[in-house]
């Protein structure tokens, strides 16, 4: 059966999408994932929170493809906004993912020792640097309808394994965005997501809401404004699930 996986990192992500999935059915694995297969927009689908970071992230992407035939993905979350003119609520569409914590740039290939890594690229896999998103998901989620007062944009998602608050979007802007490609917003799962979605030639797109704007007090904004900024997705999930 085709199915359409939609991952996320907390339950509080899921949140929204569990109250529209109908004919749920919960599948347990291990100490900490668990799956949710069910149908919404006509379609068979997967969902999970597979918790914070790339590892888990990864590793429930794969059980999603692996066991539970998702045919395509989508990501759904809450991101640190990085640009200037960004609201918490706003919604970015993934056009491509980078990941930062990939650093490989003092290693040298003994055949062509002149080739510079640059951040983010992974060395001997020479797609693994910037994730695009499938452009059919693209296309369709730009068709989607923004919730009231959130502003839709596209751009680049930049994926790492810290939080990001004032001292590090700071250091960052005045280091290495440039290096990625400007990224609208940064979280800690796409990148993993879209690397394995690419190594088994899964089609993916990230839908990221802001939860933050990764400065001020980013951790007591991402508190208070990550249930609402994650239900400002539900529509987008919805369209793309039902018109991809
Ligand atoms: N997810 C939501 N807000 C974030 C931030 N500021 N840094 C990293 N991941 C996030």
């Amino acid at each position: 059966v085709a199915r359409f996986g939609i991952l996320a990192a907390m339950p509080a992500e899921i949140a929204a999408l569990r109250k529209v999935v109908t004919d749920q059915v919960e599948h347990k694995r291990g100490e900490v994932f668990s799956f949710t297969t069910g149908k919404l927009e006509g379609c068979e689908v997967v969902f999970g929170a597979s918790n914070v970071g790339m590892v888990f992230a990864a590793s429930a992407a794969t059980t999603m493809i692996s066991e539970f035939g998702a045919t395509k993905l989508v990501f759904s979350g809450v991101a640190g906004g990085l640009l200037a003119g960004q609201s918490i609520g706003d919604i970015v569409l993934g056009a491509s993912v980078i990941n930062y914590d990939m650093d490989c740039r003092a290693f040298k290939y003994p055949w062509d020792p002149s080739y510079q890594l640059r951040l983010g690229e992974t060395p001997f896999v020479e797609w693994a640097h910037v994730y695009p998103a499938d452009p059919e998901l693209l296309k369709v989620a730009r068709g989607a309808p923004p919730p009231a007062g959130a502003a839709l944009s596209e751009g680049r998602i930049a994926s790492g394994s810290k939080f990001c608050d004032t001292a590090m979007k700071a250091e960052m802007a005045a280091t290495h965005w440039c290096h990625l490609g400007d990224p609208a917003c940064c979280e800690m799962e796409n990148a993993a997501v879209a690397q394995v979605c690419r190594a088994y030639s899964v089609p993916y797109l990230s839908l990221r809401a802001l939860s933050d704007l990764a400065t001020g007090d980013a951790a007591a904004d991402f508190n208070a404004f990550c249930d609402a900024a994650a239900d400002n997705l539900l529509p987008i999930v919805r369209h793309v699930v039902r018109y991809s």
